[in-house]
């Protein structure tokens, strides 16, 4: 279930910001990731006795253009690069924000949300994350009933944004993956609504199409707008997308 740099496959270069390593971004060109592509893209050649599937996934990780981008700025998830993309086209994250990272496992969009001014980030995440600055990361499953109050405590006071990667481990059985996967984005828009200040926004991964009528239909009541997106470095085939809600208004 943890989200690595592999998870996703690009088709086109991102541009970064600023590294976590200062001193390996500066000795680092970024990449032309078409270029790099041609140049690199390698066949995984000792595949004797691998599955076929397993053997394209290597492919796909070791020739992902994102993957060897993030190993560079010293980014701990290619995901990160979505973040970076979301907030260039939305202008999320202000300076001093106070954020709100759900399911920040390893932490990519904990390092943007901070390099991009944020004062504070608290996260949760089924699984443990490594420090990162000034973050407050909490172990724990965000579906169990205590993880809000545990997470409002943790913050002290309205957050400016809440943001939400959280992807379920997917059974194989679509209406499963399918119901697991609606939950969490209505959880984390409850929270959201519960949280947020007032102009607040909300970020939140959704699949197949975007989220839910009935969801779309309240988030359209308490925030000024609500957009979806997908960014470049989302692979394409992947029925990932994100929706945005900026501008939260006080609930009458
Ligand atoms: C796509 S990854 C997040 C990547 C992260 N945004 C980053 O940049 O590093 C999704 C994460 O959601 C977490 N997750 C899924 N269900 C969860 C739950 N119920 N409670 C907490 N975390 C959950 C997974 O453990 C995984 O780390």
């Amino acid at each position: 279930m943890g989200c690595s740099m592999t998870d996703y496959e690009p088709k086109k270069r991102m541009s970064g910001g600023k590294p976590d390593t200062e001193k390996r971004e500066r000795k680092t060109k970024s990449i032309d990731v078409t270029n790099a592509t041609r140049m690199m893209t390698r066949k995984v050649k000792t595949a004797r006795g691998r599955k076929i599937s397993s053997k394209l996934w290597i492919e796909r990780q070791i020739n992902d253009p994102y993957v060897k981008e993030a190993k560079i700025k010293g980014y701990r998830s290619r995901a990160a690069f979505k973040l970076l993309e979301l907030n260039k086209k939305f202008n999320l994250i202000q300076k001093d924000a106070l954020v709100v990272d759900l399911g920040c496992a390893p932490g990519g969009w904990v390092q943007i949300a901070l390099k991009l001014g944020a004062y504070r980030v608290v996260g949760i995440d089924l699984l443990s994350v490594e420090p990162i600055g000034s973050a407050d990361m909490i172990e724990m499953d965000f579906m169990n009933k205590d993880a809000p109050d545990i997470l409002k405590k943790k913050l002290g006071r309205q957050p400016d944004i809440v943001l939400s990667d959280l992807a379920a481990n997917t059974t194989g059985h679509r209406q499963t993956d399918h119901l697991k996967t609606v939950s969490l984005v209505e959880s984390a828009a409850e929270f959201a609504m519960e949280v947020l200040k007032p102009g607040g926004s909300f970020v939140t991964k959704v699949f197949q199409g975007g989220a839910e009528e009935k969801l779309l239909n309240i988030l359209k009541k308490s925030f000024k707008t609500v957009k979806h997106a997908k960014p470049k470095s989302s692979r394409s085939g992947s029925p990932e997308m994100y929706l945005v809600a900026k501008g939260f208004l006080i609930k009458k």
